[in-house]
């Protein structure tokens, strides 16, 4: 091996011979440690991260309650598999999400580990309950890289590709979008059409919807939207199914997106912020819906781990301790304005969107504000990365940079992340 080499090259070399290119790595970057907002590499450089594990770290990396809950519940007993025998912290965390989720209703919760298995669980349980087929997901939308996560996945490529064969009955409405044009009473006329031309609404077992698209770029459905959808839900018997996996633990400034509409869904998938690091995910809703598919029907080996539950429970303490709702709501106006005031000085980004601390920057074409420009918003995300700070893209045309800092982040650290995406916009631009 050449020892000119970095360890970040060193290594990166590895990963190349020995992992395949269908999963990529957003930055050439190798983590060795990570504290509250900040990261790390194997060389010693620092990044602030304003990616947190993709959506998945809202109460920070590595947070001391989360490390010390994981250490205690792993001297105890790691796995049991719930499958097998129960064990009071999966059922802790189930009884936490039914009450911050289903308030007084009497709603269940059943944990997996990934997000993909979440919403996988949620269309069974929502077909088991009506014994219909359809299901209704939203172009633009995110469910994941299973077989019927994609399927359900608004986006071609790189998703889709050639893996088809793909689920049959999964039909894609449009979300609005005003940047583009599309208001929320066009996408109801547009869900109607389907209605009327494609898929009858009494042969709809569920529709799917982020309340924020969150891999779709960051566009956030009206709260009229919403109603709209559940009051047409319930005229015709759908199971209303939030995503709120990227949305959930308060990254929106609620706990949960869908609470800025008033509505209450009737199964909402949650995975990422629930355990601060620990693979964890889950299916939330109405009771008598959850017990719709017979014993043995749903669950898997390692759903609801002793570990990730253990872990859960730690995040859920810190938000009611630490009041970071609170600290949210503080910090999304500062990021926000700090974009706005870029925005006005780079008029290549074309729009500034969001929710809460959930915001991004869409990068569009100098002479077209409607033309996606994805390259410029890689070279902004590279010069991020040269500068120090760690961002990701999203948008179906992936033009869009996204920032989904931990909720502990402090003001000064996001001040200096706007300077630093100051420095990439200033040399991209
Ligand atoms: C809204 C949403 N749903 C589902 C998923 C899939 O989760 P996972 O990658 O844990 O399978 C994601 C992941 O980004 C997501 O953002």
């Amino acid at each position: 091996m050449n020892s000119a080499l970095t360890e970040t090259q060193r290594l990166l070399a590895l990963r190349e011979q020995h992992i395949p290119r269908g999963i990529i790595t957003a930055h050439p970057v190798v983590a060795a440690r990570a504290e509250g907002a900040q990261l790390w590499d194997v060389d010693g450089k620092r990044y602030l991260d304003f990616v947190g594990g993709i959506g998945v770290l809202n109460v920070g990396h590595n947070h001391p309650k989360v490390v010390d809950a994981v250490r205690r519940q792993v001297g105890e007993i790691s796995h049991a598999s719930f499958q097998v025998a129960a064990y009071e912290s999966y059922i802790e965390v189930a009884a936490r999400l039914n009450t911050l989720i289903g308030g007084e209703e009497h709603y269940k919760s059943i944990l997996f580990t990934s997000g993909a298995e979440a919403v996988e669980n949620a269309i069974k349980i929502a077909r088991s309950h009506t014994n219909r087929t359809a299901v209704i997901s939203f172009r633009g939308g995110f469910h994941g890289r299973t077989l019927l996560g994609v399927t359900l996945t608004g986006m071609s490529q790189p998703y889709k590709q050639n893996f088809g064969p793909f689920p049959a009955e999964i039909y894609h409405a449009t979300y609005p979008n005003p940047y583009r044009g599309i208001s929320s009473d066009d996408a109801l006329a547009e869900l109607d059409e389907l209605f009327a031309t494609d898929v009858a609404p009494d042969r709809v077992a569920a529709i799917l919807i982020e309340p924020v698209q969150g891999d779709g770029g960051f566009i956030a459905a009206s709260s009229e939207f919403l109603q709209a959808l559940r009051a047409r839900c319930t005229q015709h018997g759908i199971v209303l199914i939030l995503d709120e996996i990227q949305t959930g633990f308060g990254r929106t400034g609620t706990m949960f997106g869908f609470q800025h509409s008033g509505i209450k869904p009737d199964l909402v998938t949650v995975a990422k912020s629930l355990a601060g690091g620990m693979p964890l995910s889950g299916v939330v809703g109405r009771a008598e819906i959850m017990d719709a598919p017979t014993p043995g029907g749903l669950g898997g080996t390692y759903g609801g781990n002793a570990v990730a539950c253990a872990a859960a429970l730690a995040v859920l303490d810190l938000f009611k301790e630490q009041d970071l709702l609170a600290k949210g709501a503080k910090l999304s106006p500062q990021l926000h304005e700090g974009l706005l005031a870029l925005q006005a000085r780079y008029p290549r980004i074309g729009d500034v969107r969001g929710l809460g601390f959930m915001l991004a920057i869409e990068m569009v074409a100098a002479d077209d504000k409607q033309s996606p420009d994805a390259a410029l918003a890689q070279k902004v995300i590279d010069g991020a990365r040269n500068a120090g700070l760690l961002v990701i893209k999203c948008g179906v045309h992936r033009n869009v940079v996204r920032f989904l800092a931990p909720l502990v982040t402090t003001p000064e650290q996001v001040a200096e992340a706007l300077q630093m995406l100051d420095t990439a916009l200033a040399a991209a631009c």
